[in-house]
């Protein structure tokens, strides 16, 4: 078993870390910031992620410890490089956290180190990093430098570690693809494949896949948009595209457009990389812009149905269900532009202990149910699809509104059942039968 340094403790740093202990190897998860690490030695994680915590807490003080102190990097073979890679203003991706951290790594590293690449990072970053420890590290230490991208859903990182469909290794001799191999042994994914190649391709792999996912739900939502229009059902039409295996029923589903911590940053990266490598992607350009201005078509579907200067109650703020997370959440983009409008919003998200109030303005009142968010409202929107949601009690619901409607952005609820109980239904269809093909 390796003796393993993660440096970064963020979504994929720590959830890398924690589930390499699980699976035996000796870890010790280093990151700068003092709280999260006194946070973590005591079993605490810093975000929400399922399993995670019952992890720490099961491998603490055995295989698996935290430190903010460099020094450990010296007795490890391997180093796993998982810090941060922002967009910048104009899209380009910003590598100073990773420069840093490569820079401290020349002053710690001994013997020979296997330093992999787990960061999302532009095409050619794993050969600058090579060029920056050859430059700046002491001449006894050796190393190797090794793209391993990741594929991790939050919410789902756990299961998605521990039972992978693909591990992606780019690097340049056998005995890296041989220790990345013996790295991930203990995993058991049901159609695990290698996919082995030089760092170029392993880095484009990750922004390739991101960009091709984030498409296919802008799509979606265009259609659904045209759905709207032409009174046909996007779930029968998203149901009737996934059964084609060449299309696939994964990420079909329509929605208030594509957020988090990813898909936004990675697709406004590989963008800019193409441009950097003047071969531009025109398509992840558009999907870029299509995101975007869906954003604002599903303003424009509230505005032209709910009263002017109406009391919205917005259910979900995250940008999925299952997650903590509300980075780049079109619920937030949404939340803005509906207060532009004149709207006052009343918000609840099942997470609301753990999201700062400072993401929205001071004029929006928060709630602690999803029921209390609905006094005196004269629309229901909904942003996550929070399985909280579906349990919601209606007639008290009923009870609360000043108009019974709901606008259901994630096209969670059924029309007739949402008739049934006396609500005005808008949602991303729209339609007025239902042609669901089963
Ligand atoms: C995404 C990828 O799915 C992971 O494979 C990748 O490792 C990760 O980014 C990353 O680069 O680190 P994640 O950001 O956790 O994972 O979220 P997704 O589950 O992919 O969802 C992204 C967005 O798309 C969410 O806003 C979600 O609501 C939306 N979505 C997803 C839809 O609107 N419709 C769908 O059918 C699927």
């Amino acid at each position: 078993m390796s003796s393993i340094v993660c440096l970064g403790t963020g979504y994929v740093g720590l959830v890398t870390g924690v589930c390499l202990a699980k699976i035996g190897h000796s870890v010790t998860c280093l990151d700068i910031n003092e709280e999260k690490i006194h946070s973590l030695q005591r079993g605490i994680p810093p975000i929400f992620e399922e399993g995670l915590e019952q992890i720490i807490q099961e491998q603490n003080n055995t295989n698996l410890f935290f430190t903010t102190s460099y020094e450990s990097i010296s007795c490890a073979d391997v180093v796993f490089l998982a810090v941060g890679t922002p967009s910048q203003s104009d899209g380009s991706v910003n590598l100073s956290y990773l420069i840093d951290a490569a820079r401290e790594l020349c002053q710690h590293i001994s013997g020979h180190t296997t330093i992999i690449i787990k960061s999302t990072v532009p095409v050619g970053t794993n050969q600058m990093i090579h060029e920056l420890l050859e430059r700046e590290s002491s001449s006894a230490a050796t190393f190797s430098v090794v793209s391993n991208p990741e594929f991790l859903r939050e919410g789902r990182a756990i299961d998605d570690f521990m039972h992978p469909d693909r591990i992606v290794v780019g690097a340049r001799t056998s005995e890296d693809f041989n220790l990345l191999r013996s790295i991930y042994q203990g995993l058991n994914g049901e159609n695990l494949n290698f996919i082995e190649s030089n760092p170029e391709t392993a880095e484009l792999i990750k922004y390739a896949s991101n960009a091709f996912l984030a498409t296919k739900i802008a799509f979606i939502n265009e259609m659904a948009n045209l759905s709207r229009a032409c009174n046909a059902d996007i779930d029968a039409i998203g149901k009737a595209m996934g059964l084609d295996p060449r299309i696939g029923p994964e990420f079909l589903k329509p929605g208030p457009g594509y957020g988090g911590s990813c898909f936004p940053k990675d697709t406004r990266g590989l963008s800019h990389i193409a441009k950097s490598f003047d071969s531009p992607t025109t398509i992840t350009d558009a999907v870029i812009q299509s995101n975007l201005m869906h954003q604002d078509a599903m303003v424009d579907y509230i505005v032209q149905n709910a009263p002017k200067n109406a009391q919205l109650t917005l259910w979900g703020l995250t940008f999925k269900a299952h997650t903590d997370d509300t980075r780049e959440s079109p619920a937030l983009a949404i939340a803005k532009k509906l207060l532009a409008n004149g709207f006052h919003l009343n918000v609840y998200d099942p997470m609301h202990k753990r999201i700062p109030r400072s993401i929205l303005p001071k004029n929006v009142s928060w709630s602690t149910s999803p029921e209390q968010a609905t006094e005196a409202s004269h629309a229901v929107v909904v942003l996550t699809e929070w399985p909280e949601f579906k349990t919601a009690n209606w007639a008290d619901i009923h009870d609360n509104m000043a108009t019974p409607r709901i606008f259901d952005l994630r096209n969670l609820f059924n029309r007739a059942e949402m008739n049934a109980h006396s609500f005005e239904y808008f949602n991303l269809s729209h339609a007025s039968t239902s042609t669901i093909l089963l």
